[in-house]
């Protein structure tokens, strides 16, 4: 397979723009429309009898662990813990019976989280893995493989295999629900996660305005992301970016966490990056944002027509996203997020797809 860079200036900014195309690959295993099912790859072992779920993973995958942990508690019921795998092992975790152990990985190889899949494994554990690789150790290692179908991800900055490890943990966490008996609309899941690709190409469409904000945040020092529920992970993802492929030193807060010591660090040189769709936790988030505001904070909202004409004002510039039902928001959101670094590396003239210090894939501990 030929791999290049197509029309594309990096590897990164070909793979954002994927993302549509990629996400509905994954997905298309894992939706069976005509039925309005959500369907897992066949396994052998009783669903329904999981009681608890342990995920393990390193950087921008366990992000998405993070984000599967409200999803499974919320659809499910069922309670998760996530860990970075570098500390799993030396913590000497419990692990109860009928445990499922989730491993998330894109190139299936990376070193702390295979030796946690092998601890798990070796206490008795089930194991189940989100992998992009499926000729990878963890692939054939793990018990159930919930394959996604990212295709080959060359920028060292994960992008693509972040939002499609997203689509397989919602898709994972409705039939865990259903296996439970506690989905619900099935057909309303399906035709939520079916509107994903739709939803990432209008994301995309704002490129333009988030290449033409990008110099503000190239200017700062320090970047704070902000989000709540499954858009606090994000927030800590947006950071990550940020931080691995510009240099901008960058934190992502839970947005509540705000008044508990990093609002100490607002002036007029922090931008505040705010993942915001409008619902529920809006107003809170919104509150928390304004509360920085008055201390001089720079803030870049993100969110939708609804939440922006309501918090909009300001700001040094607000990115649009389509209204989109909460679950597939964090996949959504991804985009300008990723733009937004993107554009931010370009413009300080970095090395986007090599950034100094990193490898693809870390397979020492
Ligand atoms: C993401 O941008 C990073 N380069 C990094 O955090 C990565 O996600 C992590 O090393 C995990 O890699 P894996 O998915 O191949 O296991």
């Amino acid at each position: 397979q030929l791999i290049d860079k197509g029309n594309h200036r990096h590897f990164m900014q070909k793979e954002i723009y994927e993302q549509p195309v990629v996400v509905a690959q994954t997905l298309r295993s894992y939706l069976r429309p005509l039925e309005s099912k959500v369907a897992l790859p066949d396994m052998d072992f009783d669903l329904s009898a999981i009681e608890r779920v342990a995920i393990v993973a390193c950087g921008t995958a366990s992000y998405v662990g993070m984000i599967g942990k409200y999803w499974i508690e919320q659809l499910a019921r069922v309670p998760v813990e996530v860990d970075v795998a570098s500390e799993y092992r030396y913590r000497d975790p419990v692990l109860l019976p009928n445990t499922l152990g989730i491993v998330i990985s894109q190139s299936g190889e990376t070193a702390d989280t295979l030796a946690a899949l092998r601890h798990m494994r070796a206490a008795g554990v089930t194991t189940a893995g989100i992998i992009n690789v499926p000729t990878s150790s963890m692939a054939r290692e793990v018990d159930l493989l919930m394959p996604t179908h990212a295709g080959p991800e060359i920028g060292v900055a994960s992008t693509k295999a972040f939002t499609c490890q997203l689509a397989v943990m919602a898709a994972f966490a409705a039939n865990l629900a259903r296996a439970k008996g506690r989905l619900g609309d099935e057909a309303d899941v399906v035709q939520q996660l079916q509107q994903v690709p739709e939803a990432m190409s209008e994301a995309l469409g704002h490129d333009g305005d988030i290449e033409a904000m990008a110099p503000k945040i190239a200017a700062a020092r320090d970047v704070l992301y902000l989000g709540r529920g499954p858009e606090f992970p994000l927030a800590l993802e947006g950071a990550l970016k940020l931080k691995e492929i510009s240099y901008i030193h960058a934190e992502g807060y839970a947005s509540g966490e705000m008044k508990h010591g990093p609002i100490a660090l607002i002036d007029e040189a922090v931008p505040l990056i705010v993942i915001a769709p409008s619902g529920p936790l809006f107003d809170k988030t919104v509150s928390n944002m304004q509360e920085a505001q008055a201390r001089g904070a720079q803030v870049v909202l993100i969110s939708d027509a609804e939440g922006i004409a309501q918090a909009g004002e300001n700001t040094i510039a607000t990115i649009e996203m389509p209204k989109v039902a909460p679950l597939i928001a964090p996949l959504v959101y991804a985009v300008p997020v990723q733009l937004l670094a993107y554009h931010v590396a370009v413009a300080k003239g970095t090395d986007v797809d090599q950034p100094r210090n990193l490898a693809k894939s870390v397979t020492v501990e």
